[in-house]
C-alpha cells in the first residue's frame, strides 16, 4: 500500500481510540507484503516486553534486556535500526528462521524511549528509507497510546 494512504488510514485507527496498538500492528501486517512479522515491545525497567504482535508464529523473545539484540540496541542508542541482512549482524537474536531483514523503530514520549516497533521481513534488504520515515511517523503517533 502507498505510504501516504496508509498514514491516513492509521490516523483513522488512532482516532477510534479502541485497541490502538493491536489495530495498527494488524494494519501494518496485513497491508505491507514485506512485513512478515510486526510487534510492539514496551520498555519496562531494564527490559523490553512484547506487547501486541501479528505474524504466522509467536516469538520466544518476549522479554529482551535493553542493550541485547537489535531491539535492545535501538533502545540503547535511541535510533532506528535497519538490518538488511540479519545473518550478517552478530547482535541479532533469531526468532524465525525465515527472517532475512529487520527494522526497529523507537517510540519516544517526552524525549524518553517507552516502546518500539519491530518488523521482520522474509526478504533480504526489505526496508528502505521510505519505510523508516513512514514507521517513524507512526511511532510518533503511537507515543501517547503506550
Ligand atoms: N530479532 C530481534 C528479536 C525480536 S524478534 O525479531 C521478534 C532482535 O535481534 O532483537
Amino acid at each position: 500500500m502507498d505510504y501516504f494512504l496508509a498514514l491516513s488510514k492509521i490516523k483513522g485507527i488512532i482516532r477510534m481510540k479502541v485497541n490502538v496498538l493491536q489495530n495498527v500492528v494488524d494494519f501494518l501486517y496485513e497491508n505491507f507484503d514485506n512485513y512478515s512479522w510486526v510487534g510492539i515491545y514496551k520498555v519496562e525497567g531494564t527490559y523490553l516486553v512484547l506487547g501486541p504482535w501479528k505474524g504466522l508464529q509467536a516469538t520466544e523473545h518476549v522479554k529482551i534486556p535493553i542493550g541485547k539484540g537489535i531491539c535492545g540496541s535501538a533502545v540503547a542508542t535511541g535510533k532506528t535500526e535497519i538490518i538488511p541482512d540479519v545473518n550478517a549482524d552478530n547482535r541479532y537474536l533469531s526468532c524465525f528462521i525465515s527472517t532475512k531483514s529487520e527494522i526497529v523503530v523507537p517510540i519516544k514520549k517526552d524525549g524518553k524511549i517507552v516502546a518500539e516497533i519491530d518488523i521482520d521481513s522474509d526478504k533480504k534488504n526489505a526496508f528502505t528509507r521510505d519505510d523508516k520515515e513512514f514507521l517513524e511517523k507512526i511511532a510518533d503517533m503511537l507515543a501517547e497510546h503506550i
